[in-house]
C-alpha cells in the first residue's frame, strides 16, 4: 500500500473505490491521490485492453514475420535494379526492414510525417498517435512548472485531450523536472531534430491509449520526487515518486516505441507493466544498462495475461547486463533482434510467460555460465518446463543457448500453422538503423 498518502477528507464514495481496486496494481501507481479521474481513466484502460487483445496471437506473429519477408524481397530487387543502371543513382534506399521501408526512402517524410502511423508492425500495428489532430511544435525545452506547463513546452502538449502530432522546432536537451505524463492519442516525433532527454525524470504513459513515441535519446534519467503534476488541462494531482525508467507504460494500450537510443537509467530502460498491451518496441539501440526491459513487475496479478508485445529489430548493445526483456504472464514476440552483449542472460521470466524467439542473433558473452540466453525464475524445473519459450530460426554464436520449453499445450504452434521467421542470420541488416537517426528535411532518411 505505499504510495497512498491520504492527506484530505475522502468521500465514501471514493473510499468504496479504492476498497474495490486491484491494490497490486495501483501502489505501484506513483498516484498519491487516487481520485475519481484517475479511477475513470483505470476503468477506460482496462476496457481499451480488453478490446485490443488479440484472440490469436498467432495470426501476429504470422502477419509480421509475412511483412519482414515481403520488404526484404522487395529491398532485394531493387538493389539489383539499380545495380544495373547509371552511376548517378545515390544507392537504393537502405532500409531493410518492413517499418522502416514505409517512410524512410521517402523524401517528404517531412510534409508527410503522419504516414508513420501505418507503418507499425507487430502487436502494436494498430497504434496511430496523433493521427488526425493538429502539428504541435515545440519551441521550448524548459520543464519549469510541471503544475502549469507553458504553451510551447513539451508539457503542454502531451497533456491535451486532442489527438497531436508533436514535433520540434530544433534540436533540444530536455531536462524533466518530473515525471512527464502523456496522454492518450499523441505521437511524440523527433525526426528532424536531435531530442534528448537526459538527467532529469522519465516518460510515462499511465492509463492512456495510442501512443507513439519516434526517434529520440533518452539517458540517464533519475527518480522524480513527485508532488503536484498535471496531466490533463482539467487535472492534476499528487504523484509519489517516479522509478528513474527511461519509457515507462502503466495500464496502457496500443503504444509503439521506434527509434529511441537508451542508455543508463535508475530503474528499467523500458517498463511494460498493469495489464498493457497491444505494444510494439522496435528499432530502439540500448546500451549501459542492468535491467533493460520489464514486461509485467507482478507475479500476484494473472490479469497480466493480457499482455501482448513485440520485441523486434532492437539492438541490444554495449553494457547491457539482463533482461531482454523479463517477462511475467502474457504473450511476447522477440523477432529480428540484435543481440551483441549480455553478462547475465537475455531472456527471462516467471508465471508462465509465452516467448516466441525468431531470427534473433543471440551472441553469448565470453563467461561459460552466461551461455543460456534463458532464465526461468522462481519456479522450479518441473514447472517451467511446461511454459512455452521456442526458438525458431535464431543465431546462436559465440556458444549461446537456447533450451526450448514447453509443448503446444495451450496455443496451436504447429509447424503448419507458422510463417517461419527470416532467420537471424539477416538481423545485422534488419538492425543497421536502430536507435535515433539524424533524419534531413527533404531527403531520405
Ligand atoms: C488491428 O485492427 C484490425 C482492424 O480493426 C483488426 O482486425 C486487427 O485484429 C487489429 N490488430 C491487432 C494486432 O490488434
Ligand atoms: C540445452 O541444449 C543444449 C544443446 O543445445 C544441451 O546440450 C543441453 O543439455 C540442454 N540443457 C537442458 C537443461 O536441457
Amino acid at each position: 500500500m505505499e504510495g497512498f498518502q491520504w492527506n484530505r477528507p475522502v468521500s465514501l464514495v471514493l473510499y468504496v473505490v479504492f476498497f474495490f481496486l486491484s491494490s497490486a496494481a495501483v501502489s505501484e501507481a506513483n498516484i498519491a491521490e487516487y481520485d475519481e479521474h484517475w479511477e475513470q481513466r483505470r476503468l477506460q484502460a482496462r476496457a481499451a485492453a480488453e478490446a485490443t487483445y488479440h484472440p490469436d496471437p498467432v495470426e501476429v506473429t504470422n502477419s509480421f514475420n509475412r511483412a519482414v519477408h515481403r520488404a526484404m524481397k522487395e529491398e532485394s530487387s531493387a538493389r539489383r535494379q539499380m545495380l544495373g543502371k547509371h552511376h548517378r543513382f545515390s544507392g537504393p534506399c537502405m532500409a531493410t526492414n518492413p517499418i522502416d521501408r514505409c517512410w524512410r526512402c521517402r523524401k517528404d517524410w517531412a510534409t508527410d510525417r503522419m504516414r508513420l502511423a501505418q507503418c507499425a508492425q507487430g502487436f502494436g500495428r494498430n497504434t496511430t498517435g496523433g493521427l488526425g489532430g493538429k502539428i504541435y511544435i515545440v519551441t521550448d525545452g524548459s520543464d519549469d512548472d510541471v503544475l502549469e506547463p507553458r504553451p510551447g513546452t513539451l508539457r503542454w502538449g502531451v497533456i491535451q485531450t486532442e489527438p497531436l502530432w508533436i514535433i520540434f522546432a530544433r534540436s533540444m536537451l530536455i531536462e524533466l523536472k518530473e515525471e512527464l505524463l502523456v496522454g492518450s492519442d499523441k505521437t511524440i516525433d523527433g525526426r528532424g531534430a536531435q531530442v534528448r532527454f537526459a538527467d532529469g525524470c522519465q516518460i510515462t504513459v499511465q492509463y492512456a491509449h495510442n501512443v507513439i513515441i519516434h526517434n529520440i535519446h533518452l539517458n540517464d534519467l533519475i527518480v522524480g520526487k513527485g508532488g503536484r503534476i498535471r496531466d490533463s488541462p482539467q487535472h492534476a494531482g499528487f504523484r509519489t515518486q517516479s522509478d528513474g525508467d527511461g519509457v515507462s507504460v502503466f495500464g496502457s494500450t496500443k503504444v509503439w516505441l521506434d527509434h529511441l537510443s537508451l542508455a543508463n537509467c535508475q530503474d528499467g530502460l523500458v517498463d511494460v507493466i498493469a495489464e498493457s498491451t497491444g505494444v510494439t518496441i522496435s528499432n530502439c539501440h540500448l546500451t549501459n544498462h542492468n535491467d533493460v526491459m520489464l514486461f509485467g513487475s507482478s507475479d500476484s496479478n494473472p490479469k497480466d495475461e493480457i499482455m501482448q508485445i513485440t520485441v523486434a529489430f532492437n539492438h541490444f548493445g554495449r553494457g547491457l547486463v539482463q533482461r531482454m526483456p523479463r517477462c511475467r504472464w502474457g504473450f511476447f514476440h522477440v523477432v529480428n533482434n540484435d543481440y551483441t552483449h549480455w553478462l547475465m542472460y537475455a531472456i527471462g521470466g516467471s508465471k508462465n510467460p509465452t516467448i516466441i524467439s525468431h531470427g534473433n542473433r543471440y551472441i553469448a558473452p565470453p563467461n561459460l555460465a552466461a551461455k543460456q540466453v534463458t532464465k526461468q525464475i522462481g519456479a522450479a524445473e518441473a514447472e517451467w518446463r511446461n511454459w512455452v519459450w521456442h526458438s525458431q530460426e535464431d543465431l546462436l554464436m559465440n556458444g549461446a543457448v537456447f533450451n526450448n520449453t514447453g509443448g503446444d499445450n495451450q496455443r496451436k504452434f504447429d509447424q503448419n500453422d507458422l510463417i517461419n521467421p527470416k532467420d537471424g542470420s539477416y538481423v545485422t541488416r534488419l538492425t543497421r538503423f536502430a536507435g535515433s537517426m539524424p533524419c534531413r528535411t527533404g531527403k531520405p532518411c
